[in-house]
């Protein structure tokens, strides 16, 4: 579990669009490698995060619904696509829409990486209220376990109700078609 250690001011951040911040971790999501964008972007030197877990730029506000999907989906094999609110170290927070990928050595996972780009602003607006409605049940639950089984169960019956999967969802907020 993540301490939170940093407390958001509430000032949001922002990178160009042509951009891309990169990490990259191990199998138990440790930071292996990370590029400049992510340092500038997120203020922490290089020797601050590199053997730390990743939930170092957790923000208190995402969901853990959202990322035990991406760990479900990486750890299966798969790639996915999600907005992420990250916390800087000087406490700003910065959105991102994110590509996880596992990453392969002879067929075999052996880490995983990602790549990160400015997101569309609407998309951003869209699904705020959803990781909120997410947040508030899983406060409704002191133990983790239930928390996350709380919101990963309202997750699905969002996406249910809209018929459509994540994937499908998370596209669909940019107005891109899946
Ligand atoms: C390649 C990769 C990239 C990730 N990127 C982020 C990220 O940008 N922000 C984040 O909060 N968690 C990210 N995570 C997920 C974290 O490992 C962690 O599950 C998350 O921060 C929740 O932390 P918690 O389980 O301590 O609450 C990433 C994981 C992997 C494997």
């Amino acid at each position: 579990m993540h301490t939170p250690l940093v407390r958001p001011t509430g000032v949001a951040r922002r990178f160009g669009i042509d951009e891309v911040i990169v990490t990259k971790t191990d199998l138990q999501g440790r930071l292996t490698y990370v590029n400049d964008v992510f340092l500038r972007v997120s203020c922490y030197d290089e020797q601050d995060v590199v053997g730390k877990p990743h939930n170092v730029i957790r923000h208190p506000e995402m969901p853990r619904a959202v990322f035990g999907l991406l760990w479900n989906e990486i750890q299966a094999g798969n790639e996915i696509f999600a907005y992420v609110n990250n916390l800087a170290a000087d406490g700003a927070h910065y959105w991102v829409f994110a590509h996880v990928t596992p990453t392969r050595v002879n067929g075999r996972i052996v880490g995983y990486h990602s790549n990160r780009r400015v997101p569309d602003q609407a998309a951003v607006q869209a699904v705020t209220p959803v990781y909120r409605q997410l947040l508030a049940e899983e406060q409704r639950h002191s133990h983790p376990v239930h928390a996350i089984e709380a919101s990963t169960r309202l997750l699905g019956e969002i996406l249910a109700d809209a018929g459509v999967t994540h994937d499908e969802f998370v596209w669909s907020l940019a107005g891109v078609a899946a």
